[in-house]
């Protein structure tokens, strides 16, 4: 229940598409086709409205690439990546990655009954802003599932370009969506946003696809997009045609059945689990995620507080990911993937309730 992908099979127009370019048999090099670059802008034209040139669309060998090469085009030793803690644990790669600072603008944690919540610390958001090249956003929110809210949106934005600061917003989850929420783009919210900004989109976790490594980031901006391509050629980092063929059938809007009725699946997956935690292991809190398959677990009010990552991999034999990963506020918490069968979900619930118990 750990690494984020699910197990479901990828959907059936994503298969065909990649088993005729198999029987085709050649599998040359490839490069982004125009045609792709227009399924891209035309999927975000279609779920949001959002107007975006073909040619701001650059393939990239996923969304971590992504934000890897913003980091050294918009970053220096002095002047780092802004992220908002806890939060996915590639982040906190960059500053190795790119030589670049790390700064933290760590989420305000909200407890009722067993139920936490997570809002922005904006003293803190406010203070950090002013000293960093990038703000990495991560929306929806991995490990907390948040959507964050267009009021919420514009004043992170506003703030990141008053402080002349480039605008990163990944948004690999935005079409995991569970009950009826909706998502927009930042950088649909205004063009003055949009110029600041690189938007990073991706079907891997939508349908299942990871593996094949492909994703677009989005770059209105003449100037930097120019950067941001001569960065991608340095590093020599081309996109393979399987990876390619792939997203064209995803973003073909072909799999948009498929997708609903996986959402409605992993809605009812969040719901049994929000319950099964509640009813029966009342001191262990849990999020409500709105998008993503990632729940987050807080065992701080239980007696395994200290690790429960490796306790409940020793004793129940149940992998999470350890929440300490995502950041120092992720002490004493796990990130629980809910993207699997309802039956071996509640049997990883079982186990870790039966060895919870036994303490
Ligand atoms: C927020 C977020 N960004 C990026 C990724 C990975 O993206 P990619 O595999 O395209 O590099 C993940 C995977 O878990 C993620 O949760």
């Amino acid at each position: 229940m750990w690494v984020a992908d699910t197990e479901f099979p990828a959907p059936k127009p994503i298969l065909a598409a990649l088993q005729k370019t198999v029987d085709h048999g050649v599998f040359g090099y490839e490069l982004p086709t125009p045609a792709l670059k227009e399924t891209v802008a035309a999927r975000m034209d279609k779920l949001y409205k959002w107007k975006v040139k073909p040619e701001s669309v650059v393939a990239t060998t996923g969304i971590v690439s992504g934000f890897n090469i913003a980091a050294r085009i918009a970053c220096s030793p002095k002047k780092g990546v802004l992220m908002q803690t806890p939060v996915y644990n590639e982040f906190h790669e960059i500053k190795n990655n790119a030589g670049v600072a790390q700064l933290n603008a760590p989420l305000i944690k909200r407890v009722v009954g067993n139920i936490i919540s997570y809002e922005i610390d904006w003293d803190i958001f406010e203070k950090q802003v002013k000293k960093v090249g990038m703000f990495l956003l991560c929306n929806p929110h991995n490990p907390l599932g948040i959507v964050f809210s267009r009021k919420d949106l514009l004043k992170m934005a506003e703030l990141c370009i008053k402080n002349n600061v480039l605008i990163v917003s990944d948004e690999i989850h935005s079409e995991v969506l569970l009950a009826d929420n909706s998502f927009t783009p930042l950088a649909k919210l205004s063009a003055e946003i949009a110029k600041h900004t690189i938007t990073l989109v991706s079907p891997s976790k939508t349908f299942n696809i990871a593996g094949l490594f492909c994703g677009f980031a989005i770059i209105p901006n003449e100037e930097l997009r120019k950067r941001f391509e001569l960065e991608v050629s340095h590093l020599t980092m081309y996109v393979s045609s399987m990876g390619l063929i792939a997203s064209q059938a995803a973003f073909s809007g072909k799999c948009d059945g498929w997708l609903k009725e996986m959402n409605r699946y992993l809605t009812g997956n969040r719901d049994f689990m929000v319950d099964y935690i509640t009813k029966y292991m009342p001191n262990v809190r849990t999020t409500i995620p709105v998008a993503t398959y990632l729940g987050w677990l807080d065992f701080t009010q239980t007696a395994v507080k200290d690790d429960p990552f490796n306790f409940f991999l020793n004793n129940a034999k149940v992998a999470f990911s350890d929440g300490k990963i995502f950041g120092k506020e992720g002490e004493g918490h796990v990130r629980i993937n809910f993207g699997t069968s309802r039956a071996l979900l509640k049997q990883g619930l079982d186990k870790i309730r039966n060895t919870l118990d036994s303490q």
